[in-house]
């Protein structure tokens, strides 16, 4: 079965504010896509690979990825939302294969290692329905009302049991028709009903798909703000390429 992964790198980095697109933020002398891609290339099985990139950026974008991978590359334009981008992404495969498993995975987790994926994709070849490689929280978790966000001293509603907590990050696998099937419906709804689903995984959750956990790794953490961006630029310096 043909293993494709989807990059998405179109975000402009707005928390992070660099100069650069957060996808291209050098990461020990490599873009953080570059180092994304020559990841991936230590995984087996990779059929293909599908980056989505800031729709006025290709020729950037296409500086970024390696000459000679041994995988298939397509570059396509994002959209507005992370879900657009993705949306971007699946509508090309379903043209070039459709009957394919699918990772996707934020080019935001550069050093995300080639174990992650290997082990998102033997367990959906192994007949998982969707798996998100996640960890155990470390923080104790607040619950506050929504609306009460804004306020000087929100009031704590609760403390969910940490052992029933787990961070979710990428990649997430998933067999293809399933994915855009789902994706579709979150579109045709999203005029008014349905709000931006956090992640893909949480997409299917929406439309009663079971859900698993896969062990992530501390090291698929998501550049988000400077001081992600100092940690990954230090882990980077350990990781020559
Ligand atoms: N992404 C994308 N298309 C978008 C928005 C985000 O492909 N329209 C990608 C980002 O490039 C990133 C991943 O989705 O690799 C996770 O998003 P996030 O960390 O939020 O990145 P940005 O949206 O770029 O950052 P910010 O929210 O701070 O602006
Ligand atoms: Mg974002």
């Amino acid at each position: 079965r043909e293993v494709w992964v989807i990059v998405t790198a179109a975000g402009s980095g707005s928390r992070l504010g660099a100069e650069v697109p957060k996808a291209l933020v050098p990461l020990g002398g490599h873009p953080a896509l570059t180092r994304v891609l020559i990841n991936l290339s230590q995984v087996e099985d990779v059929t293909g690979v599908i980056v989505t990139h800031p729709e006025s950026q290709r020729e950037l974008f296409a500086q970024a990825v390696p000459a000679q991978l041994p995988y298939a590359i397509h570059l396509v334009p994002g959209g507005v939302s992370r879900q657009a981008s993705v949306y971007a992404a699946l509508e090309l495969l379903s043209e070039i294969s459709p009957q394919s498993l699918v990772l996707v995975h934020d080019a935001a987790r550069a050093l995300t290692p080639p174990a992650v994926f290997e082990r998102v994709i033997e367990g959906m070849l192994e007949g998982a329905v969707a798996l998100v490689p996640a960890l155990p929280v470390k923080d104790t978790i607040k619950q506050i009302r929504p609306e009460a966000a804004a306020e000087d001293f929100p009031l704590v509603l609760g403390s969910p049991n940490r052992d029933a907590l787990r961070a979710a990050q990428t990649p997430q696998g998933f067999d293809f028709e399933r994915l855009w099937a789902v994706h579709q419906k979150a579109r045709d709804l999203s005029a008014d009903e349905a709000k931006a689903a956090p992640d893909d995984a949480a997409l299917m959750e929406a439309f009663d798909y079971p859900v698993r956990i896969v062990t992530g790794d501390e090291l698929a953490l998501k550049i988000t703000t400077m001081v992600d961006l100092k940690l990954a630029e230090i882990l980077a310096e350990e990781q020559p390429i």
